[in-house]
C-alpha cells in the first residue's frame, strides 16, 4: 500500500504530505491516501459504534462502521456487546441487509445458509457433509473487532490490539460524554432509532474541517442568516426561536465575537468551541428540568451540568458530539470524495419533552437533508474536490491563528475559535497514525 501511495506522489510518505502549517492537496482526493487512512488511522483509532440503548436485549443489533468496514455490533444472551465483521467467512456475502434488528437465533448468511453466534462463531453450515474432514467450523468464524469499550453505556471499537485504553484515546474529551450523561435526570440515556443524515461529495475530512469553523458561517451561510433574521422579527425576537433558525442566527455573529470564544485542541486531534448557539428552553422547561438535575445531583453540579455549553466536540476521526442538544453524529467514508454523516439524537426519562424536541430539531437543522445551513457545506466540499483536481497549487495553507494559542496544559490547548489550530491539530495526528508503519 504504502508502495502505490509513494509512487503516486513521487517518492515521499504519508507524512511528508503534512507542514507545520500546510497539507498536501492529495490528502482529500487519492485513492491510495484513502486506503492507507483506512488501515492506520480507522484501523488504529477507537471509532464510536453505538449506545447501549440501542441494544437493550440479548439477540438485539445495528449495523455500524469502522472505516469502510461494516460491522455488527449485538448483545449476546450473557449482556455482552460483541462486535464482529458484517461478512460471511464462506463466500464473503454481507450478513446482515439491515441497519438493525433481533437475531436471537445468531446470524444466518442468505446466500447458503451458514449460522453464525454472536460472537462470530460458526454454529452450524449447510451440507455439512460434503466438508466432512475438509473444513473444521472452528476454522471459519466471522472475525470480531479485537477491542471493544464503553464509556459511559457509549460503545467504542479498534482493530488495533495494541491501543491504548478507550479512556486515554477520550482524554479530557471525556467530560463532554459526562455532561450528556449528567443531563439526564435519571441517568438513563436513550439512542432513537430515527436517525437523520446526508451523503456528500467530498472527503470525509472535510466535516471534520469545517463544523467548528468559525470563519465561515459568516460567509457560505450569509443567505441563511438573512432569512433567520427576517423570521426572528416575524415571531418577535430571537429568544422566541427554535433551534434550527438559532443556528442560523448564530452563524451571522461577527468575527469579534468569535474571536473572543474559545476554542480547546487535544492530543489526537480532537477539539471543541464554545457554546454559542445561545436558544434556551422555554421557562417552564427550564424550571422543571433544573429542578429534575437538582434532585439528582444536587444544585452546584446541576448548575454546573446545565451551564457546560460547547458547541461540537469533534472526537477524531470518527464523530461530533454536541451533549447540549443531545446529538451524536458519526462520520464515515465510502470513498476518497464520498461521505455519509449520519446523526443520532438522545432523549433523557425524567427531562421535560422539550429537550428531546430540541435535540430533534437540532439535529434535522445541522444534519438532515432538510437542513437549511449544510447544503451551503456540501456544495462547497464539492466545489473543493473540483479546485484541487487541477492547477499548480499543492499546498493547501492551515495558517489561520497560528500565533494566537491563550493557554496550554498537559491535557488541552485553548486558542481563538477563529484559529484553524483545530485543523493543524488534527493532521498533527493524522500523520502520526499516517506515519507508523
Ligand atoms: S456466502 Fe455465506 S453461506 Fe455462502
Ligand atoms: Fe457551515
Amino acid at each position: 500500500m504504502a508502495t502505490m501511495l509513494e509512487e503516486r506522489i513521487g517518492g515521499i510518505g504519508p507524512a511528508d504530505l503534512v507542514r507545520d502549517h500546510e497539507v498536501h492537496r492529495s490528502v482529500y482526493s487519492d485513492p491510495a491516501v484513502f486506503r492507507l487512512e483506512m488501515r492506520r488511522i480507522f484501523g488504529r483509532a477507537w471509532i464510536y459504534l453505538a449506545h447501549d440503548s440501542e441494544v437493550p436485549n440479548a439477540g438485539d443489533y445495528v449495523v455500524r462502521h469502522i472505516g469502510t468496514q461494516a460491522v455488527i455490533v449485538t448483545r449476546d444472551k450473557d449482556g455482552a456487546v460483541k462486535v464482529i465483521f458484517n461478512r460471511c467467512t464462506h463466500r464473503g456475502a454481507t450478513l446482515c441487509a439491515f441497519e438493525r434488528g433481533q437475531a436471537p437465533g445468531g446470524h444466518m448468511c442468505p446466500y447458503h445458509g451458514w449460522l453464525f453466534a454472536a460472537d462470530g462463531t460458526l454454529k452450524s453450515i449447510s451440507h455439512k457433509q460434503n466438508y466432512e474432514e475438509v473444513l473444521d467450523p472452528a476454522d471459519w468464524a466471522v472475525t470480531r473487532v479485537p477491542r471493544v469499550e464503553a464509556y459511559r453505556g457509549f460503545i467504542f471499537g479498534c482493530l488495533d490490539r495494541e491501543a491504548a485504553p478507550l479512556l486515554d484515546f477520550l482524554g479530557h474529551m471525556s467530560t463532554t460524554i459526562d455532561d450528556l450523561v449528567d443531563r439526564s435526570p435519571t441517568g438513563e440515556v436513550l439512542c432513537s432509532p430515527y436517525v437523520l443524515k446526508h451523503y456528500y461529495r467530498g472527503n470525509w475530512k472535510m466535516t471534520f474541517e469545517n463544523l467548528n469553523d468559525t470563519i465561515h458561517p459568516g460567509f457560505a451561510h450569509a443567505a441563511s442568516v438573512v432569512s433567520a433574521k427576517h423570521v426572528a422579527e416575524e415571531v418577535g425576537g430571537p429568544e422566541h426561536l427554535k433551534p434550527t433558525l438559532g443556528m442560523m442566527m448564530a452563524n451571522g455573529k461577527p468575527i469579534s465575537f468569535f474571536q473572543q470564544l474559545d476554542m480547546v485542541t487535544a492530543p489526537g486531534g480532537h477539539s471543541y468551541i464554545g457554546g454559542h448557539m445561545g436558544a434556551d428552553y422555554t421557562p417552564d422547561t427550564q424550571n422543571a428540568y433544573h429542578a429534575a438535575l437538582v434532585a439528582r445531583h444536587g444544585p452546584e453540579k446541576a448548575a454546573k451540568v446545565l451551564g457546560l455549553d460547547r458547541h461540537l466536540m469533534l472526537l477524531y476521526p470518527s464523530s461530533t458530539w454536541h451533549a447540549r442538544y443531545q446529538t451524536v453524529r458519526i462520520v464515515r467514508p465510502v470513498k476518497p470524495d464520498l461521505t455519509e454523516v449520519i446523526g443520532y439524537t438522545f432523549s433523557f426519562p425524567g427531562a421535560p419533552e422539550e429537550t428531546r424536541i430540541n435535540a430533534i430539531e437540532y439535529c434535522t437543522g445541522a444534519n438532515s437533508a432538510a437542513s437549511p445551513v449544510i447544503s451551503d457545506d456540501l456544495e462547497l466540499y464539492e466545489r473543493m474536490i473540483h479546485g484541487n483536481a487541477w492547477g499548480d497549487q499543492e499546498w493547501i495553507p492551515m495558517s489561520r491563528g497560528v500565533r494566537e494559542d491563550r493557554e496550554t496544559t498537559n491535557e488541552w490547548t485553548r486558542q481563538p475559535s477563529t484559529s484553524e489550530g483545530y485543523i493543524r491539530n488534527q493532521f498533527r495526528a493524522w500523520a502520526a497514525y499516517m506515519g507508523r508503519s
